[in-house]
């Protein structure tokens, strides 16, 4: 299977990703000030087809947050979804400059902890209910 990551995400594929992920569904209006307002956006597909797709959100200086990652069912288990979010990472790493630092939060669907800890992020329930990065330059 050919994957490729690339930074054009429409809101056209925005939708149909949502909508085949069952999660709840926006406006067209909505999505496209979603997408012009996102730090980062990552598409993936596989064999040309749509798969899946990340988003970064944040004040571009101190915080950011993963959004919107999911994978078509039929592409899911396919090492996909940790593609996007390694990628997001590096976007995020590349947007850091030397002797600054910047907090990437998310808040995982119950269960998915393990997939998001395999691109660093840290889990500590005791202390904190999301997942966190901190990355540092
Ligand atoms: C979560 C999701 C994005 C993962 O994408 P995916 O392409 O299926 O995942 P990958 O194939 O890249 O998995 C990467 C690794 O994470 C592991 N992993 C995947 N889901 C996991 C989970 N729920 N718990 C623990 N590990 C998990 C895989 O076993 C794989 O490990 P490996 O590299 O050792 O083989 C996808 O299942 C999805 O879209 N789910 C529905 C929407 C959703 O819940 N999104 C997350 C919102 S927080």
């Amino acid at each position: 299977m050919d994957i490729k990551l690339d930074y054009s995400l429409t809101s056209e594929e925005f939708s149909e990703l949502v909508a085949a992920v069952e999660w709840k569904e926006y406006t067209k209006e909505q999505v496209q000030k979603a997408l012009d307002n996102s730090m980062y956006l990552v598409k993936a597909t596989a064999d040309g087809k749509l798969a899946g797709m990340g988003r970064v959100v944040g004040d571009y200086s101190i915080v950011c947050m993963l959004s919107d990652v999911c994978v078509k069912p039929e592409f899911q288990g396919k090492g996909i979804g940790l593609e996007i979010i390694k990628e997001l990472k590096k976007l995020i790493e590349n947007g850091v400059k030397e002797g600054e630092k910047m907090q990437v939060e998310l808040t995982p669907t119950a269960g998915k902890e393990g997939f998001y800890a395999k691109a660093g992020y840290k889990y500590n329930p005791d202390k904190i209910t999301g997942m966190y990065l901190w990355i540092k330059k």
